[in-house]
């Protein structure tokens, strides 16, 4: 039975809580969040203990921890825990800064513990799928990709998100980061160059609500990422893959297909967070794992360093 520790018990942190509880090889042990309603809330449920300070969390109580925090606690928080030899699934993006990045990944070697991010695009079935056709080039080569995603940005967000230093940036920063990632699981291609231009038409904050970003692909493929976080009153999220021979999208969770005239759903489920926690206790267990490297969560703030 793997130990699990959480720091962080807000949004994201209860899908993670819901796949612990599911997982029958992993239980929560305890939970910290500065807000003691959350941290006891949580923790109550899952009979585990709770605190508002993670430096007060018993660290040989759990082997992992889960971290869901504001961007700019990312490295502090995981080098801290990895220090004392806790493995760590930070969630997404890794860090701010590379700096950062690099700070996460030498701990996690100097301890001999796994660090892996929480990248979720490779868990969606349409996102397998879409992969598999690129690699079998069934519709000839990939020449383009275009992703467009829009949200209202600002409603329900926690404050953090819209300050710079907390959140490393705005829409492109958090929602880009899926984008990017999204590209970079399905195609395996090195992103050689990256143009951007941000901007925030509706509020004072200090972070981009609007990106669009244009990127050059290894193998003469192109692609762009557009992203609204304005009021739109209608969430839509949609990647095309260009092909030479054919054309595959992916809306939503869904993929679809053009085939005979028509684009043909092939349907998806997507259990992101449970197949994450899957993929990260085979990790801990030595097992062969498709969670998010480290590595593959700095190339993500290296491209995202040239648009926030
Ligand atoms: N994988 C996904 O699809 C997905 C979805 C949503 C969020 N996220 C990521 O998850 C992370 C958390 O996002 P969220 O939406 O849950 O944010 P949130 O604001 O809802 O939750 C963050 C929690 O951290 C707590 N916190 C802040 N400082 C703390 C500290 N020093 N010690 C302990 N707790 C502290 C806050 O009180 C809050 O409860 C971010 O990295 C975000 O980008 C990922």
């Amino acid at each position: 039975m793997i130990r699990i520790g959480m720091v962080g018990a807000g949004g994201i942190a209860q899908s993670h809580a819901d796949a612990i509880k599911q997982n029958t090889d992993c239980i929560l042990t305890a939970v910290a969040d500065i807000n003691a309603e959350r941290a006891r809330e949580m923790a109550e449920v899952a009979g585990a203990s709770w605190f508002t300070d993670y430096k007060d969390m018993d660290c040989t109580a759990f082997d992992a921890v889960i971290l869901n925090l504001p961007h700019h606690l990312h490295c502090e928080v995981s080098v801290y825990f990895l220090e004392r030899g806790v493995h760590v699934l930070c969630e997404k993006p890794m860090a701010n800064t590379l700096a950062e990045c690099d700070r996460m990944i030498e701990a996690a070697k100097s301890a001999g513990k796994h660090l892996a991010i929480g990248h979720v695009q490779r868990y969606y079935t349409a996102a397998k799928e879409i992969k598999a056709i690129i690699e079998s080039k069934k519709y000839g080569d990939l020449t383009m990709i275009t992703e467009s995603r829009c949200k209202d940005y600002l409603k329900n967000r926690p404050k953090w998100f819209l300050d710079k230093r907390t959140a490393g940036g705005g829409i492109a920063m958090n929602l880009g980061a899926h984008s990017l990632d999204r590209i970079l699981y399905t195609t395996r291609l090195a992103v050689e160059e990256v143009h951007a231009l941000t901007a925030n038409p509706i509020t004072d904050d200090n972070v981009e609500l609007n990106a669009q970003i244009l990127l050059r692909l290894s193998g003469g493929v192109s692609a762009t990422v557009s992203l609204c976080g304005t009021h739109v009153p209608q969430e839509e999220h949609e990647t095309v893959y260009y092909f030479t021979d054919g054309i595959v999208k992916m809306q939503g969770d869904q993929l679809l297909v053009f085939e005979d005239g028509a684009f043909v759903s092939r349907g998806g489920e997507h259990p992101l967070i449970e197949s994450q926690l899957t993929e990260f206790l085979k990790l801990l267990r030595g097992e062969k794992s498709e969670i998010c490297t480290p590595e593959y969560g700095r190339e993500i703030i290296r491209i995202l360093e040239r648009i926030v």
